[in-house]
């Protein structure tokens, strides 16, 4: 896929569901009793892994006209799935439902794609080993594929070492079968939306400061979701009308749960024309429009309590970064190795090679700006959010960008490349 210099970006775009919460609804919905209802669920690779996971434990999912509808069998209704289950690339997934599959009474082998297969699970094998789990690395070392045999289960407290938001959810779900409460810890608050469904759906589950428990065995109810569009799909556009000279574009209905709106934050803090309209709730998440124009950024510090809120947008910063005045640091952030790709090098190198002044650093990067980009050939890595940032990159770069294997946006948002298109204005 080619890139060229943008005309102004000019509309209005409703972006697709929100990633996080499409899985969290065909999990809850599958353990509820009764059918859940999911609107603008998302249709990327990850969340259909996780249909397809749920229906092989023998939950039935239909989709009717624009509803996901979810026949839930209660939280003891799983059944054992016949073959190893397949999570494809997505991560949240795999560690999600390992927290579920620990506390079943069958066994369950769980693999992914080449990518998935080199991302750490010990991160969740060792919560869940103290609850009692019995979870196995096939290869040993501590990566799928995963023997998973189902047991008894007992509450704990866990301080998660890292800042994941996959880890504290695994813990937490894997509370509703312990014998007594469960909770969770964590340094800085990470991506909530486990906590406010599981509490939409009937558990009892109560928060204090990043403190979340859980008490086991509840009674979840099959609830109507609506999934507010994903801000990290958002981001996107956010970045492409910042850069792109003479742009203004509203995105409508987008998630901007505080625990992810730190993109919004940081837009704030080099100085973007961003502004939210409309704020609303749509069941247990806040919802708003975001409207976005073109101006000058400034350099920002990145770091500390705000990464988690924008652990995934990193990407498409780094990007922007590249053209605000100054030096702009990306710090406390060494999660990004262990994503769909090792995020400081696959971004630093793709940068490098526009043009950008960047250095990469144990926990983030260093990145001077106003040193124009020029295209380039960019390596996805098969990383999704490595093809849409740098696709953004080629609207703002100067001559011919050229993405490889453009084609694995499918993950999270399919339909980019043409929503893009939509909001370029002609040339005269
Ligand atoms: C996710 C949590 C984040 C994020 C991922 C989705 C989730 O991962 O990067 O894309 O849905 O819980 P970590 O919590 O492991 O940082």
């Amino acid at each position: 896929m080619k890139f060229t210099k943008s005309a102004p970006l000019w509309g209005e775009i409703t972006v697709p569901g929100d990633k996080s919460i499409s899985h969290r609804a065909v999990m809850l919905g599958s353990l509820a009793e009764g059918t859940t209802e999911v609107t603008n669920f998302l249709k990327g690779a990850d969340c259909i892994s996780t249909i397809r996971a749920f229906q092989a434990m023998g939950i039935d999912i239909e989709e009717k006209e624009d509803t996901l509808l979810i026949h839930g069998k209660g939280l003891h209704g799983l059944q054992a799935p016949k073959e190893t289950l397949d999570m494809g690339n997505s991560g949240t997934t795999t560690r999600l439902l390992s927290g579920i599959l620990a506390g079943q009474t069958f066994e369950t082998t769980l693999t992914g794609d080449d990518s998935l297969k080199k991302r750490p699970m010990n991160r969740i094998i060792t919560p869940l080993s103290q609850m009692g789990a019995q979870i196995e690395s096939l290869p040993g070392n501590g990566c799928l594929p995963l023997r998973i045999t189902g047991s008894s289960l007992k509450g704990i407290h866990y301080e998660t070492p890292m800042k994941s938001a996959q880890v504290k959810s695994a813990v937490l779900l894997a509370g509703l079968y312990a014998d007594g409460p469960t909770s969770v810890t964590e340094s800085a608050l990470t991506r909530n939306h486990t906590e406010l469904m599981l509490r939409y759906f009937g558990a009892e589950i109560t928060t204090e400061g990043t403190t979340s428990t859980i008490q086991p065995e509840p009674h979840l109810i099959g609830q109507k979701v609506e999934v507010p569009g994903d801000i990290s799909s958002a981001a996107y556009f956010i970045a492409a009308a910042l850069l792109v000279p003479d742009s203004q574009v509203l995105i409508r209905n987008v998630g901007v749960n505080h625990s992810r709106d730190g993109i919004l934050r940081a837009v704030h803090a080099m100085g973007g024309d961003i502004r939210l309209r409309n704020r609303r709730k749509e069941h247990a998440e806040p919802v708003a429009d975001i409207l976005v124009k073109s101006g000058p950024l400034k350099a920002a510090v990145i770091g500390g309590d705000l990464i988690p809120a924008l652990i995934d947008e990193i990407p498409v910063l780094a990007v922007l970064a590249c053209f605000a005045e100054g030096t702009t640091v990306i710090k406390d952030a060494q999660e990004l190795k262990v994503k769909e790709s090792n995020r400081i090098d696959t971004v630093v190198s793709n940068l490098k090679a526009m043009g950008a002044h960047v250095e990469a650093t144990d926990d983030g990067m260093i990145i001077e700006g106003g040193h124009p980009l020029h295209g380039a050939l960019i390596h996805s890595h098969l990383d999704h959010r490595i093809a849409m940032s740098f696709a953004i990159a080629g609207l703002a770069a100067e001559g011919e960008t050229e993405i490889k294997h453009a084609e694995c946006v499918n993950i999270s948002y399919p339909g980019f490349y043409e929503d893009l298109k939509s909001l370029q204005m002609e040339e005269e």
